[in-house]
């Protein structure tokens, strides 16, 4: 049986860049406010193979890159002159506070599940504490997630991913990947961002790009990508 390490490679190692991407970065430079003669410190939390790092690093030469991910990236990934990758848990972030002029974490947040969907939500709230500390003065957090619209479906969903997990059913084309998901709602999501001190610059919300056996259980209206941007002043 393959390793949860390599299952996990498979899955987000090698995620392809889709239209979404390309939108996200648009976002991303829109926002904010780039000086040829400084550099921009970037960190994407749970960057995966770091495919959004490069998109914009490729648009905006004078970026340093730093992107952190529980596991390492399949190889031919690493060889990018412009992406630093840090191995590590983001719930204890192994860097000093207030450096970054940007963070990006994007469809990051559902992964940090805990024993219960209450300590979930917790683990989600103390991710978003600890990276205002990480933002500098002026800084922007960029979040890019799904949100649930009612809280009941949610622990069903929890529940059976976790059944779901324990199993090690993966069958990824259909959705089914063997990863257990809280998902917040937008509002607890917007509440938790203005608890840590944050201010909510732009907020939108984007028609979800979920797998066919997932829209079975939760159709379209019921999930829903919600993008923030957050500012640190
Ligand atoms: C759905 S992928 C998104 C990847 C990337 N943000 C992108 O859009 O290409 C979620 C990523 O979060 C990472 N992750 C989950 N829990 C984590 C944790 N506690 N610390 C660091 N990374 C984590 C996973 O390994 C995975 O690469």
């Amino acid at each position: 049986m393959r390793s949860e390490i390599e299952h996990m490679k498979e899955l987000f190692g090698f995620l392809p860049i889709t239209e979404y991407q390309l939108d996200i970065i648009k976002d991303i430079i829109k926002i904010v406010e780039w000086h040829p003669a400084t550099h921009y410190l970037v960190l994407d939390l749970g960057c995966g193979s770091g495919r959004l790092l490069n998109l914009l690093a490729n648009e905006i030469p004078n970026i340093l890159a730093v992107g952190l991910d529980l596991y390492t990236p399949p190889i031919n990934m690493r060889k990018t002159k412009v992406l630093n990758f840090v191995v590590a848990d983001t719930l204890h972030p192994p860097f000093r506070e207030n450096i970054f002029d940007l963070v990006i974490m994007v469809n990051f947040l559902h992964h940090l599940v805990g024993k219960t969907g209450s300590k979930s939500k917790r683990n989600i709230e103390d991710l978003l504490c600890f990276t205002q500390r990480l933002i500098k003065g002026g800084g922007i957090l960029f979040l890019d997630e799904m949100a649930i619209s009612h809280k009941a479906g949610r622990s069903l969903l929890f529940w059976l991913s976790r059944l779901i997990a324990t199993l090690r059913i993966y069958v990824v084309f259909l959705g089914i990947h063997g990863q257990v998901v809280f998902f917040m709602t937008s509002n607890e999501l917007k509440e938790s961002i203005l608890d840590t001190g944050l201010k909510i610059i732009k907020i939108k919300s984007l028609p979800s790009k979920q797998k066919f056996l997932f829209r079975m259980f939760f159709p379209n209206g019921y999930h829903f990508q919600v993008r923030t941007v957050a500012k640190k002043f």
